[in-house]
């Protein structure tokens, strides 16, 4: 069976009371903390770093996903580890060294990921199998909260699925952008496992309504 996971992505969160958004996001049920990092040059828009990781740290039990939106990626890597990170990401086209940006990031002791734009082709995975344990499927263009999901991405993940199935490897399979109650359950038949979704629970008022009814989703 599978094991679903409901990432939540701070980006949409109060950042002057972060601590206790995460606190209480957690608390309604969160699986994971979805951190953006965006870095105004590789995607227009400017967020959070490895100083907020760390803060927010002492506050959840919960695994803290960061999500690199910057070129170029190794400098923060290892900043991103010591702040407390548990899994990192990044895009493919901004590394100059995809395999030894992965390496970089599990000889810190992370898992690694790599991240999928609407445009981008999964062959970057055809080498580096072996060290990818999430694979972030992009349902739309990075830079901002609050877009709609784009259906492309669901062949993408079926894509991603069948890559993952045939390597026999523990890898989860996550979707971001746009996720709500009523499209969740057709990215988890498309074989997504994890799903980042930030104004879908921080925009409402009751966040463990939200994740209750994306669960439901999930288990029908
Ligand atoms: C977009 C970010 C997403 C974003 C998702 O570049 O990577 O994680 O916060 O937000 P929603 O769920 O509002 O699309
Ligand atoms: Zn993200």
């Amino acid at each position: 069976m599978t094991t679903y996971r409901i990432a939540p992505s701070i980006l949409s969160a109060d950042f002057a009371r972060l601590g206790e958004e995460v606190r209480n996001v957690v608390a309604a049920g969160a699986d994971i903390i979805h951190f953006d990092v965006m870095d105004n040059h590789y995607v227009p828009n400017l967020t959070i770093g490895p100083l907020v990781c760390q803060a927010i740290r002492p506050h959840v039990d919960v695994p803290i996903d960061v999500h690199l939106m910057v070129k170029p990626v190794d400098r923060i890597i290892p900043d991103f580890a010591k702040a407390g990170a548990n899994i990192i990401t990044f895009h493919p086209e901004a590394s100059e060294h995809v395999d030894r940006s992965l390496q970089l990031i599990r000889d810190h002791g992370c898992k690694a990921g790599l991240v999928f734009n609407p445009h981008t082709p999964l062959h970057y995975l055809e080498h580096v199998m072996d060290k990818i344990d999430m694979i972030l499927i992009m349902s739309v263009n990075p830079g901002f909260g609050g877009q709609s999901f784009i259906p492309q991405a669901l062949k993408k993940i079926e894509q991603a699925r069948r890559m993952i199935d045939e390597s026999g490897r523990d890898i989860m399979l996550e979707v971001d952008g746009g996720i709500k109650a009523d499209n969740i359950a057709a990215a988890a038949a498309a074989g997504a496992d994890t799903f980042v979704a930030g104004s879908a629970i921080f925009g409402k008022p009751d966040y463990k309504a939200v994740i209750d009814a994306m669960r439901a989703e999930l288990a029908t």
